[in-house]
């Protein structure tokens, strides 16, 4: 089960993948997630990354290529992958379906969640992340039991540095130019499966699954 989860910034894509991990038994592939642990490691990688995430800017292609050709070539990504946040431009996607054809493996669905421009600034400054686990809360849509605690592990929930509303708005921006293109793309390609990802979390959780299952 190869799989992309395609959306803007707060459309859930977080929130399905890590469902579909625990579901299908499968890696969530999220170059975001990657990245940020590159910067809190203080890594090279990090270093480079940071400046166009605090803008709300995408990291350059060859950048975010290599990781995902590195990270698919890893033993646990044998039986399928989820990538949450990768492709994000057309560049991407031609390179990851040459390097999936190299692979001897291709694509077997795209999950576009379909989301209000306003619905997602509020779900985006109501965000919460465990540090430790990296589960994903929202202060009002699924929030902790116990206030700045993970439900699962007990870790420390903080705010992501890019989701303050300026931030949002650029990203925002950015998706619609660089990145909508790929609906498009994997409908000509009839990959694509699109969902109202403005139902409630376990609803469109039960709609991926379908989409999925239906072969
Ligand atoms: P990345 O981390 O990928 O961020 P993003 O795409 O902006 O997406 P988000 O993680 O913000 O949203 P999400 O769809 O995962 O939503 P979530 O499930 O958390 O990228 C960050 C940066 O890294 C980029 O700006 C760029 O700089 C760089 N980068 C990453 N990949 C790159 C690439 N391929 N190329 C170049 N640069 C790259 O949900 C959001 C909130 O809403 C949560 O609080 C959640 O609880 C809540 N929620 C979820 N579903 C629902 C629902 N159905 N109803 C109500 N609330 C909901
Ligand atoms: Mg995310």
């Amino acid at each position: 089960m190869d799989l992309i989860l395609l959306g803007p910034p707060g459309a859930g894509k977080g929130t399905q993948a890590k469902m579909l991990t625990e579901h299908f038994g499968i890696p969530q592939v999220a170059t975001g997630d990657i990245l940020r642990g590159a910067v809190q490691a203080g890594s090279a990688l990090g270093l480079k990354a940071k400046g166009f995430m605090d803008a709300g800017l995408l990291v350059p292609d060859e950048v975010v290529i290599g990781i995902v050709r590195e990270r698919l070539l890893q033993e646990d990504c044998r039986a399928g992958f989820i990538l949450d946040g990768f492709p994000r431009t057309v560049a991407q996607a031609d390179a990851l379906q040459s390097n999936l054809a190299e692979l001897g493996r291709r694509l077997d669905r795209v999950v576009s969640l379909t989301v209000d421009a306003d619905a997602l600034v509020e779900r985006l400054t109501g965000r919460r992340t465990c540090r430790s686990c990296g589960r994903g809360f929202h202060l009002t849509f699924d929030p902790p039991m116990v206030a700045g605690r993970c439900d699962a592990c007990g870790g420390e929930l903080y705010q992501r540095d890019d989701d303050r509303e300026e931030t949002i708005r650029k990203r925002l921006t950015v998706y619609a130019q660089q990145t909508a293109p790929l609906i498009d793309y994997y409908r000509s390609a009839k990959l694509l499966v699109e969902l109202d990802g403005m139902q409630a979390i376990p609803v469109v959780q039960e709609q991926v699954l379908s989409a999925l299952q239906a072969g």
